[in-house]
């Protein structure tokens, strides 16, 4: 049996990783802040571990005495992604660990070069960290979530507006992988010894965003007005305008998405889902037709801007 342990195990894409690696018999770790203790579901194979990447390797050290593969699933910043995985990376060496699969689950942002993206780099800043490593990087990538690439914060569905948003000319296929089969693809390759020192790119779907436009009027059976936005050069200039004026990187984060996603710089090549065939991905029809037809209706909370207090 495999010892796996998994670092971000609460979080919507660690916890599915847990499921899909228990389900596949390994005997899991699932490290957990002391906080959040309680999102951890009982399990034979599973022993919760309380720790915080934050704390140090020598804290981190004690839970990876006989784990073969490291799992990173963890979201947060430069203290999280860089400082936090490089003290995991570093119990990770001490215990002998063979794998480690960084917190990446992107689009393929080893594809593109730095300044590109701001949490593309954080994760390549950590990446770095493995030359002098003993512990081989395998890096996931998967493409966009739908799940946050259809939510507000890309702003290609506007179901208030019923408008579907195009950067460019919407031709040139995209990658898009669900967090169920992301999380699917990712138990099924940190069991596979074969990925050691490699990164490892899965998809769910390739589809223009014209052809993600047909497929969001099929499910929801009415007619979203196509904007186009601009062009590519218009993108990047909306990205370096917002970085000037925004409060958060929220404002601009998911924009570099895109800019690298539509140039086709961050598309996943050498696709290996062949290597996976048990692992059988959701179509974008079957998503739309599902949970995400959640991206359809008008959020509670946009619907009654007329009601929200004056900001004073
Ligand atoms: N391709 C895409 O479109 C896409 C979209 C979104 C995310 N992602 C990627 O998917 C990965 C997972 O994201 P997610 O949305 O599942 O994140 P999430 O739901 O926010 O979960 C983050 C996890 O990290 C844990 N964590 C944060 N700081 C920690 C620390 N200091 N020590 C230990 N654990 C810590 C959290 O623990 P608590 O429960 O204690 O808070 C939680 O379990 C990230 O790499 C993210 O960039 C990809």
């Amino acid at each position: 049996m495999t010892t796996v342990l998994v670092a971000g195990a609460t979080g919507s894409l660690g916890s599915l990783i847990v499921e899909n690696l228990l389900d596949r018999g390994a005997d899991v770790r699932a490290l957990v802040r002391k906080s959040s203790v309680n999102k951890v579901t009982a399990h034979p194979n599973l022993t919760p571990c309380i720790g915080d990447l934050t704390g140090g390797a020598d804290t981190l050290q004690q839970y990876l005495d006989g784990v073969e593969v490291v799992v990173s699933a963890v979201q947060g910043g430069p203290e999280v992604i860089i400082d936090g995985q490089q003290e995991l990376l570093r119990a990770a060496e001490r215990a002998g660990v063979h794998r480690m699969i960084p917190s990446d689950f992107s689009t393929n942002l080893y594809g593109y070069s730095y300044g590109v993206n701001v949490l593309s780099d954080l994760r390549r800043v950590f990446a770095d960290a493995f030359a002098t490593s003993t512990v081989a990087r395998t890096s996931v990538a998967i493409g966009a979530f739908p799940e946050y690439f259809l939510g507000p914060v890309h702003e290609v569905l506007d179901p208030a507006a019923g408008t579907f948003s195009v950067w460019g000319d919407g031709t040139r296929p995209i990658d898009i992988t669900t967090i169920p089969d992301t999380a699917a693809f990712t138990a099924a390759i940190a069991l596979d010894p074969k990925t050691a020192g490699r990164d490892v790119h899965v998809v769910g779907q390739q589809l223009s965003m014209l052809e993600l436009r047909n497929e969001v009027e099929a499910a929801s059976g009415r007619r979203w007005e196509l904007v186009r936005k601009g062009t590519l050069q218009d993108l990047r200039a909306e990205v370096v305008r917002r970085q000037y004026t925004a409060s958060s990187i929220v404002e601009y984060v998911a924009l570099q998405h895109q800019v690298a996603m539509f140039d086709g710089t961050a598309s996943l090549r050498d696709i290996r889902n062949a290597d996976y065939p048990d692992v059988a991905p959701t179509s974008v029809t079957a998503y739309l037709a599902g949970s995400g037809a959640a991206h359809f209706t008008v959020p509670e909370m946009t619907r009654h801007r007329a009601e929200w207090p004056t900001p004073v």
